[in-house]
């Protein structure tokens, strides 16, 4: 088939047409600046991209066709049933990275995912990271990334409830991060189809979404080594109530930083 022929028809179930190329390109292992010069394709490769395309259009998320997501400049590995990393995580992993006192620090990364908070920060500022989910899949791509990112010796997964962790954990950690569930729950019928196909584990939390924050924080700080922090991404209209959180529990030059689109994103507290 022509490749001409195949994007327009693309181009018309999914309506985007960079996500028709990065699907070619994906299906084709073809390098996305080469796609264009394409003039035909064979069968069984038409098959492969007209199958990607028909899932894009029924919402399953482009990270999980294509297999791979890009965050902070660095790529991860993901698939169904875990978490896809996004962009206004990457504010989170800005500050921390600005409140870093240097590269022979321990960052706990709560909720991890695909490790992509954790990995990017030992990527980037050279920490070692222990990283906590309770989803398998998640702890499987996360040392994975570890190993594609080559930090693997600076980075440790651990598939456990994040609270039984922090409970038994004898260890001090000079920075905390997390973006844990944080979808009211009541707010469920309003999700897109992006979320709605990522496992509720992922995004569910609970009540006004608020229900992992203050046990973040209250167990959080006893394995904070001071001057340290606990940084957190919150969803929309939660910033104040989970900064007033950290500052009962006792932490000092709380903030809160917007993403890119101008929403309170990330809050976070110091432990002098
Ligand atoms: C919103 S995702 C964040 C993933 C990743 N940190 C990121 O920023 O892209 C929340 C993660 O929390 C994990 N999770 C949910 N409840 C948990 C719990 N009680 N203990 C550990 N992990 C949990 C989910 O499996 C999911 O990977």
């Amino acid at each position: 088939m022509k490749i001409r022929d195949l994007v327009a028809w693309g181009r018309k179930e999914v309506g985007d047409l960079r996500e028709v190329y990065w699907i070619i390109s994906g299906e084709l292992g073809v390098p996305l600046q080469e796609v264009y010069l394409l003039d035909e394709i064979g069968d069984k490769e038409e098959e492969r991209v007209r199958r990607a395309i028909n899932l894009r259009e029924r919402g399953i998320p482009l990270s999980y066709i294509m297999g791979v997501v890009e965050f902070c400049g660095l790529e991860f590995s993901v698939r169904e049933g875990v978490f896809t990393p996004r962009r206004d995580t990457e504010t989170l992993v800005e500050f921390a990275r600005e409140v870093l006192p240097g590269k022979k620090e321990r960052v706990l990364d709560l909720c991890c995912g695909v490790g992509n908070i954790g990995l990017s920060l030992s990527c980037l500022s050279g920490v070692d990271v222990v990283g906590v989910d309770i989803l398998p899949r998640s702890i499987e791509l996360s040392s994975q990334n570890a190993v594609r990112l080559g930090v693997r010796e600076r980075a440790e997964f651990i598939r456990e409830d994040i609270f039984s962790y922090l409970k038994r954990v004898q260890d001090k950690f000079s920075l905390i991060v997390s973006n844990p569930p944080y979808i009211p729950a009541e707010e469920r019928h309003l999700l897109p189809p992006e979320v709605i196909s990522e496992p509720e584990v992922c995004w569910n939390g609970g009540e006004g979404g608020m229900e992992f924050y203050p046990g973040i924080i209250s167990e959080g700080i006893e394995k904070i080594s001071a001057p340290g922090y606990i940084i957190l991404e919150v969803g929309e209209k939660q910033a104040e109530e989970v900064r007033t959180l950290l500052e009962e529990a006792g932490l000092q030059e709380t903030g809160i930083k917007r993403d890119a689109g101008q929403r309170e994103r990330v809050v976070w507290g110091k432990k002098t």
